[in-house]
């Protein structure tokens, strides 16, 4: 069908004629192709196919955001003096569909938001046009549109900001992954419309990666590296947004989020930029920055992202065909929204699809010819629904062999899971909204554990290749107490001492889980030292109180609580533990001191509020007491606790008792008693005896 344009180089009339039959075929075969829906060519006018005309706007359209001065490709389409010389290979890179980049299927499983796939229409009128010598035709020189010339594209960003120096790339060599964390300046929480990245030196950003990091890991380990940024893992801290993934590749700019779906960004918390950056034969530059566009409303749709993947992923040199699967039934209903593909580059086919309930399959995603350099996350144009009870599967295949001509060995090397590029990765991310908003605890609750568990494989995969990586084993030690599986953990931050004899933070971390495993001795012997290693060491005080505490040392355990509590005045946790010190050793009156403060300090937490309405209520000089106000701070803690801890009702009860409330006071600790876990029957003797009490008192009392 396409041979018309082919015979019909020489004549322009008939190069015109042939090449719009093929444009009203096209049009008519696939009316759902993504360039039907765009303002495509048009052949209208009974001229030929020109530059100027057709070829140009077209060009500048699907190309133009990286075939530009400055930006990634390797020439500009924006002037007909600049294309000419490309034509031929423009004409076969069309052909071959090469170019645009667009790997997804077309047909299995989009439509996407943003399709850069060419209509077979488009193609042909780009070959016509090259068959027919390129013409450049009458009038102006196309430029550029002003959005695309730089200037942000989603409008004014409500915050800019930029990697704080320029990170220098050498002019040669292989493809630099390179990590820099920047501080993102916010008084207090904002909910995140959209992100905007700008490469700062398009020439060799290839693609980039944000992650939120709310601890100060990324920054230390930028720190450590003398120059911009820093190479190396990414620490678990660091993360997409809960639900989202932040990338961005060239002339990609996500849309702003719906209503509702705004994403939340905490203070103190800093920006993880991963740049994936491709030498160009000069030594560049590169300062990215970033902007991010605030709304006033909070998220009422929260989305959670699935991600399918195995991490014990060992392929064998040579290995043509190594297959990774894995799969997840959805326990509730969802909407998918979008799915974003991840491996490094020895794959070769992606596939993901979802099988529902009645064993019919509904394709996600597919690429054929896996390409490292050009990843993706894709987003549904129509969001669909998958009901719960469907099975979601992923299927990577690999190729370790020397024919793969992506393969970055040779001869081929035995290939595990990592996050560096020399190792392989194989996630298919699948970004959901449950239906109904309710069911996303559920959802989350299912599937992290099986996510996390996955995550502890791949740490140990890659300690197993090298032990030496001091970040990976406190990844994984956090992994494990998550998990509740002290022990591990405390073999991980062993190992991180052992790497780390001089850091503070690792002596904390290893006598912290041995404080929790029990082994005081130890605990207090590794917290001493991380203390002798940086004396205002907030937390290391803290946990040694605990410790001391535990073995029965009240007044060196005090010391050290009074420590964490003067280098940091507003920290709740050690005001509480100080306070319970001091009123095991009878200093009531600032044991209720620092009981205030602890409130101040934790608000929202029952604990101080609990003990110092008991005290108030009960204190053995009767001056001091203070039943009203007992009985505020206890009603406070019982509500924060959902009335549910007999504990917290049983000092309530002494407080409505303190202030006369006998009624209230008997049936407070009857709900208590309720309350009582089965086979406590130690406790349950104990608020019986007091119930009593208020029952005598209650009888005795003068009407
Ligand atoms: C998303 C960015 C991007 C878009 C969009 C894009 N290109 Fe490219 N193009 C590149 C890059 C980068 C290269 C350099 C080679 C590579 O990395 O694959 C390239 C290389 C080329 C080459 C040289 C290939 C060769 O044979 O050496 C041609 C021709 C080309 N592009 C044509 C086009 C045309 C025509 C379009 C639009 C229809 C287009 N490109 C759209 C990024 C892009």
């Amino acid at each position: 069908m396409h041979g018309g344009a082919g015979t019909a180089h020489r004549r322009w009339g008939r190069v015109w004629c042939a090449a719009a039959v093929v444009l009203g075929m096209g049009l008519a075969g696939s009316v759902e192709e993504a360039g039907a829906a765009r303002s495509g060519p048009s052949a209208a006018g009974g001229q030929a196919f020109t530059f100027n005309s057709q070829v140009g706007p077209l060009l500048r359209d699907r190309c133009g955001a990286c075939h530009r001065p400055g930006a990634i490709a390797p020439f500009s389409v924006l002037t007909y003096a600049e294309v000419r010389p490309w034509a031929r290979a423009i004409r076969n890179a069309v052909r071959t569909r090469s170019m645009p980049p667009w790997k997804p299927v077309p047909g299995y499983g989009g439509p996407f938001v943003g399709e850069q796939r060419l209509s077979d229409a488009e193609i042909e009128l780009i070959a016509a046009w090259v068959d027919a010598g390129a013409p450049n035709g009458e009038g102006a020189d196309f430029t550029l549109a002003p959005a695309s010339r730089g200037g942000w594209r989603l409008g004014e960003p409500d915050l800019v900001i930029e990697m704080p120096e320029p990170y220098t790339l050498q002019a040669e060599g292989t493809d630099v992954l390179r990590k820099f964390a920047i501080p993102i300046p916010i008084p207090d929480r904002r909910y995140v419309q959209g992100v905007e990245f700008q490469p700062g030196n398009p020439r060799v950003v290839h693609h980039a990666n944000m992650k939120i990091d709310p601890t100060l890991a990324s920054r230390q380990l930028d720190a450590e590296d003398p120059e911009p940024g820093y190479d190396g893992v990414t620490p678990f801290s660091a993360r997409f947004p809960f639900g989202y993934f932040l990338g961005w590749t060239p002339g990609q700019v996500r849309p702003l989020a719906a209503e509702g779906m705004a994403w939340i960004l905490d203070p103190d918390s800093d920006l993880l930029l991963e740049l994936h950056l491709t030498p160009s034969g000069e030594p560049e530059t590169v300062q990215s920055r970033i902007g991010f566009f605030f709304t006033a409303a909070p998220p009422t749709t929260v989305p959670f992202t699935i991600r399918l993947g195995k991490q014990d992923l060992d392929i064998p040199p040579g290995a043509r065909d190594y297959r990774s699967e894995d799969r997840y039934v959805l326990p509730v209903d969802v909407e998918v929204h979008g799915i974003q593909p991840h491996a490094h580059y020895l794959a070769r086919r992606v596939r993901g699809y979802a099988t529902l309930p009645d064993g019919t399959q509904r394709p996600l995603i597919a690429i054929d010819d896996w390409d490292f350099h050009w990843q993706d996350s894709y987003r549904y144009a129509e969001p669909f629904v998958l009901p719960r009870g469907t099975e979601l599967t992923m299927e990577f295949t690999y190729d370790n062999s020397a024919a793969n001509p992506a393969n970055p060995h040779a001869p081929p090397r035995r290939i595990t899971w990592g996050q560096l590029s020399a190792n392989e990765m194989g996630d298919l991310w699948i970004q959901v909204v449950p239906r109904r908003a309710s069911d996303l605890d559920l959802l989350v609750r299912d599937r992290r554990p099986m996510e996390l568990a996955e995550d502890i494989i791949g740490f140990e995969m890659v300690l197993a290749a090298d032990p030496d990586q001091r970040m990976v084993h406190d990844d994984v030690a956090l992994l494990y107490t998550q998990f509740g599986r002290i022990p591990d953990a405390a073999k991980h931050y062993r190992e991180s001492v052992r790497l780390a004899p001089g850091s503070a933070a690792a002596a904390y971390n290893l006598g912290t889980a041995l404080l929790q495993l029990g082994d005081l001795d130890a605990a207090i012997a590794e917290l001493e030292r991380a203390l002798r290693i940086d004396p205002a060491y907030a937390l290391a005080h803290n946990n040694l109180g605990a410790a001391l505490k535990l073995r029965g040392d009240l007044v060196r355990a005090t010391s050290h609580y009074r420590q964490a509590v003067r280098l940091r005045p507003g920290d709740g946790e050690a005001l509480y533990n100080l306070a319970n010190a001091l009123l095991m050793q009878g200093a009531l009156d600032e044991a209720a001191t620092q009981y205030e403060r602890a409130i101040a300090g934790r608000p929202g937490s029952a604990e101080p509020l609990a003990e110092l309405a008991l005290l108030l209520a009960t204190h053995p000089d009767a001056a001091r007491r203070d039943p009203g106000r007992a009985v505020r701070l206890a009603e406070r803690a019982a509500e924060l606790t959902g009335h549910e801890q007999p504990g917290v009702l049983e000092i309530l009860a002494a407080a409505y008792a303190a202030t006369g409330a006998i009624g209230r006071a008997v049936a407070t600790a009857d709900a208590a008693l309720r309350l009582v876990p089965p086979g406590r029957e130690d406790v349950a003797a104990a608020i019986r005896e007091r119930l009593d009490g208020y029952r005598r008192m209650r009888a005795t009392r003068p009407r």
